[in-house]
């Protein structure tokens, strides 16, 4: 059976740490003007439902940093609108790629390609999870933080949300999730990060979610294909007073963001822009946890 990468705990935590070791390696050697090429002849197909900027950019230049190649394939390139059954087309793929990466809609889509890969798959985001964010996340954590920071996760209980959530425990990051009780991130989620240890705790209440964390992590308030939630979602965000300024924050605290951000709402245009935010770090490790990520699940070390 091939290693697929649905959400950050299909690895284990000794597992999760090979990934982030191997990444910073690989950042540290291509500093130092360096390309490891153990991918080569390797292809990654990389196939989206929903639009990227940097997971596609990051995992197609990771890929030929890495001497191998990427293909992109957007929904109309290959039909996934009904051209032919999830389970064929994850059948083909694998005959040709040496590993897949998916940006699907549905988590259960997603599961039912994995069951018909024959070659690695690696989860580019769902509606229920992006663990290769979570990967950069950590990564950045480790370059910017101490191990034993406090960090808030303060906004939707989306699919970042979750699989950070999910990362942090398996680390034993202390982490505080607030979300409005609506959009709150399920239990059994949190069952699966509290088994490994980490402590987290819940609050609606941003100001005490804020309050002593070394960084603040939002995202937007309306993800990819919830546009019909949109008025409704906005209005409990803003009501609850979800969104990340320099009022609710402390002086020294810093800012993490998955990105796309939408200014004005989960964050102001102040404090994406400031020296706190550590957006752009986070993206930039997107390239290097991807190929650590690769590197790991193509077994190239
Ligand atoms: N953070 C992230 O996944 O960005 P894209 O949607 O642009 O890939
Ligand atoms: N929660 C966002 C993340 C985008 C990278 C979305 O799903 O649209």
């Amino acid at each position: 059976m091939p290693r697929h990468f649905r959400d950050v705990d299909d690895l284990s935590p000794a597992e999760l740490e090979t990934v982030l070791d191997t990444a910073a390696d690989l950042k540290h050697s291509l500093d130092r003007g360096e390309f490891e090429t153990h991918l080569s002849n390797r292809t990654l197909a990389m196939l989206f439902e929903k639009p990227s900027t940097r997971t596609r950019v990051s995992f197609e230049t990771g890929m030929t940093q890495l001497g191998g190649h990427a293909i992109f394939l957007g929904p109309e390139d290959v039909g996934l609108d009904g051209r032919e059954p999830i389970a064929d087309l994850s059948r083909s793929i694998s005959r040709y790629a040496d590993a897949i990466m998916t940006r699907l809609f549905d988590h259960a889509q997603l599961e039912a390609f994995c069951e018909h890969a024959t070659v690695p798959v690696v989860n580019g985001l769902t509606d229920d999870a992006h663990p290769c964010q979570t990967l950069a996340d950590l990564l950045t954590i480790r370059e910017h933080l101490d191990s034993d920071s406090s960090i808030a996760w303060i906004g939707d209980g989306n699919n970042v949300a979750r699989s950070f959530v999910v990362g942090c425990g398996m680390v034993g990051l202390d982490l505080t999730v607030c979300t409005p009780e609506e959009y709150a991130i399920d239990e059994g989620v949190l069952d699966r990060a509290r088994k490994f240890g980490g402590t987290i705790e819940e609050t609606s209440d941003p100001r005490e979610a804020a309050a002593g964390a070394e960084a603040v992590y939002t995202d937007v308030w309306v993800s990819m294909g919830q546009g019909n939630e949109r008025e409704a979602k906005l209005a409990v965000f803003r009501e609850g007073e979800f969104q990340v300024n320099a009022d609710l924050l402390d002086s020294d605290t810093q800012v993490l963001h998955c990105l796309p951000a939408h200014r004005g709402k989960e964050i102001t245009e102040g404090v994406l822009e400031s020296d706190r935010a550590l957006v752009w770090e986070q993206a930039e490790n997107r390239l290097h946890a991807q190929k650590g990520l690769l590197t790991v699940l193509l077994d190239a070390i």
